[in-house]
């Protein structure tokens, strides 16, 4: 306690003495720093805890790390795509927080640490907040989202808006992951041309090439943890109700969950810890069981797979995947480390309703209740934005926007989910009888017949702690049914010599060196366990650290900019 308050006196006058000596530099830290600035870490794979000690050493300033970020946006998007917008106020925000920390206040882990938002989040700010389209370009909202907000007030840079899947993949039924109107086909970094998955996939992408420390996506239905596999990093659906999801462009309001990735698990659960907690204009947060939401981080610990009781839905993934299948051969391997770490696996721990989901997918029955809450949903955002330039006041106006807009690429890319929700589904909006009955449903086929009856059919009195399976696998739409938290951490690659597949437009659907991830489920409420079991994993196997690199990296480092 004192030593800590002498600490901050004595930041106090080091900046006095600072002020003194160079009145008219952007602000630092005390110059404690020990470091030669070659050897500071690659921006491609920098950690919070890193940022944070060369901020408090005064190794650099917020002001060069997010000018550092910003060179290499530029250096790279004309390849991936991947930043649709970097904030104007951005720089002057990180002198700010500069200033601040030369004055000894520290808001926390995240303290002048720039992240990138979804282009479906929205901000009160210079930054545009479109999903991707057109049809909101220009268009302003009166405050914050919660989210945005939340990292503001942990001291976080708001950079800019990244690209996604246009409107979060609810338009068409024959468009690409991570294409939308304004920027194009992003791509990954890991082969040329790869489909980066979606519909977070900016997120994903920027955050694998160190465009900034991390990024929030959106997920209805494994919209954060897919590009987030197929791009080498860490990414959490966090429990839905966790996360606000006020004044973010939505989908469903029973399954959509605001989520960071980043490229460790920490990262990722400081990221979470700011983000998380209740929020009066989503009410669905009033279900949070914790007074004080945890800090995520804080407990990570790489023996907490010891003891844990994990589960495998072992019928399901021989029912998609081939022993041969390079994820099913790397997800055995992964089974063996767990089990080495001090888990005990449960295999055959089966979704009982699988059928009966599978016949709900294929028939779009799932998708219409979906439908029916975008429909809600829609009118909802677009009637509180201040500023509303092309008067579109619901999905009917939607359609209407994009059959007429060229650059919409109608019908190229087609409106077959709008014209779903408004056209077919049984009632106006989510509030009748049958969208309550489809709701029952989907607690059903994602919760007792499927990862929550899996969890407690075995395992003693309280069940299993989390089941594992490996990405490219269907239950991450069983869990996000039923609002559950996932969390990927990077599991493996195809080999080197993979032959690539392309689709109809063109876009790498396989490819040599592609990533792919291992996901643990759990119960609502869970994240931390999740997170936990995840950081075991890393730290046992740092697939990400010893795995291929990106085939195009930004050169631009903190060192450029001192
Ligand atoms: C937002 O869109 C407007 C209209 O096209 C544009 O002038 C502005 O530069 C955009 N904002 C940013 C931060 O790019
Ligand atoms: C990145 O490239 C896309 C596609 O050309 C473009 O829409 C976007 O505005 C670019 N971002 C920046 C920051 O220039
Ligand atoms: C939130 O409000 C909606 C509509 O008023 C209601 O249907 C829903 O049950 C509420 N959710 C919670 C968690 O209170
Ligand atoms: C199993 O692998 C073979 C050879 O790679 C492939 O032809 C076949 O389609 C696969 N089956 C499934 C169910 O994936
Ligand atoms: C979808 O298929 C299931 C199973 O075959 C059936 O019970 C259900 O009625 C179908 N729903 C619709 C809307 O067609
Ligand atoms: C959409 O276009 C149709 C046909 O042009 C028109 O009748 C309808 O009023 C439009 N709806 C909206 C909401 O703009
Ligand atoms: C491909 O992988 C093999 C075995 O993992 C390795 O020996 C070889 O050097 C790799 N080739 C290239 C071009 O990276």
């Amino acid at each position: 306690m004192s030593s800590y308050l002498l600490e901050r006196w004595s930041l106090t006058f080091l900046f006095l003495l600072g002020v003194l000596s160079m009145a008219t530099a952007s602000p630092v830290g005390p110059r404690s720093c020990k470091i030669n600035p070659a050897d500071l870490p690659d921006l491609i794979d920098i950690t919070i805890d890193e940022i944070s000690a060369h901020l408090r050493d005064g190794c650099f300033s917020s002001y060069q790390l997010t000018s550092a970020y910003i060179a290499r946006i530029r250096q790279v998007n004309c390849t991936f795509h991947a930043v649709q917008e970097i904030n104007p106020d951005a720089l002057d925000i990180a002198k700010a927080l500069d200033s601040e920390r030369s004055r000894g206040k520290i808001r926390g882990p995240l303290h002048g640490v720039p992240i990138l938002l979804k282009d479906n989040i929205a901000t009160l700010d210079k930054l545009n907040t479109t999903a991707g389209s057109y049809a909101l370009v220009g268009a302003k909202v009166k405050r914050d989202s919660t989210v945005a907000a939340k990292l503001r007030s942990a001291g976080a840079i708001v950079l800019g808006k990244v690209g996604l899947s246009q409107w979060s993949n609810h338009r068409s039924s024959n468009s690409t992951p991570g294409w939308s109107s304004r920027h194009g086909q992003i791509t990954s970094g890991y082969y040329p041309g790869l489909r980066p998955e979606g519909s977070s996939s900016g997120s994903a992408v920027a955050t694998d090439l160190g465009l900034a420390l991390g990024a929030l996506g959106t997920d209805t239905s494994g919209s954060i943890v897919t590009p987030a596999w197929r791009n080498n990093l860490v990414g959490i659906r966090p429990t839905m109700g966790l996360t606000s999801r006020a004044l973010v462009i939505p989908i469903s309001e029973r399954q959509d969950s605001i989520g960071p990735m980043a490229r460790t698990v920490k990262d990722t659960a400081y990221i979470l810890s700011a983000i998380a907690g209740k929020c009066s204009a989503d009410n669905y947060t009033s279900a949070i069981p914790f007074d004080k939401i945890p800090e995520y981080w804080r407990d990570l610990n790489k023996d907490s797979l010891r003891g844990a009781k994990i589960g495998i839905p072992s019928a399901v993934i021989k029912d998609i995947m081939n022993s041969t299948d390079p994820f099913r051969v790397e997800f055995e391997k992964a089974v063996d480390i767990i089990r080495d770490l001090g888990a005990t696996i449960h295999e055959n721990r089966e979704f009982t309703d699988y059928e009966d989901y599978k016949a709900f997918t294929l028939n779009f029955t799932l998708y219409s209740i979906c439908g029916m809450e975008f429909k809600t949903g829609i009118k909802k955002y677009l009637n509180d934005l201040a500023v509303n330039p092309n008067n579109i006041k619901d999905a009917f106006g939607l359609i209407n926007y994009t059959r007429s807009d060229s650059r919409e690429e109608y019908p190229d890319r087609n409106v077959f989910l709008w014209e779903a929700d408004t056209e077919k589904l049984p009632c106006e909006d989510n509030t009748c009888k049958v969208a309550w009955d489809l709701t029952q449903l989907r607690y059903r086929l994602g919760g007792e017949g499927g990862i929550l009856g899996a969890l407690a059919s075995a395992g003693g009195p309280d069940g299993l702690d989390a089941l594992i399976v490996p990405a490219h696998y269907a239950p991450v739409d069983i869990a996000a049914i039923a609002g559950l938290p996932v969390v990927t951490v990077p599991l493996g690659f195809r080999s080197n010599d993979t032959v690539v597949e392309k689709d109809e437009r063109g876009v790498v659907t396989t490819a040599p060196n592609e990533p792919f991830g291992l996901l643990f489920i759990g119960k609502a409420w869970d994240d931390q366990k999740l997170l936990n079991f995840a950081y075991a994993f890393e730290q046992k196997t740092q697939v990400r650290k010893n795995g291929p690199k990106q085939y195009k990296r930004p050169t631009a480092q903190i060192k450029d900019f001192l």
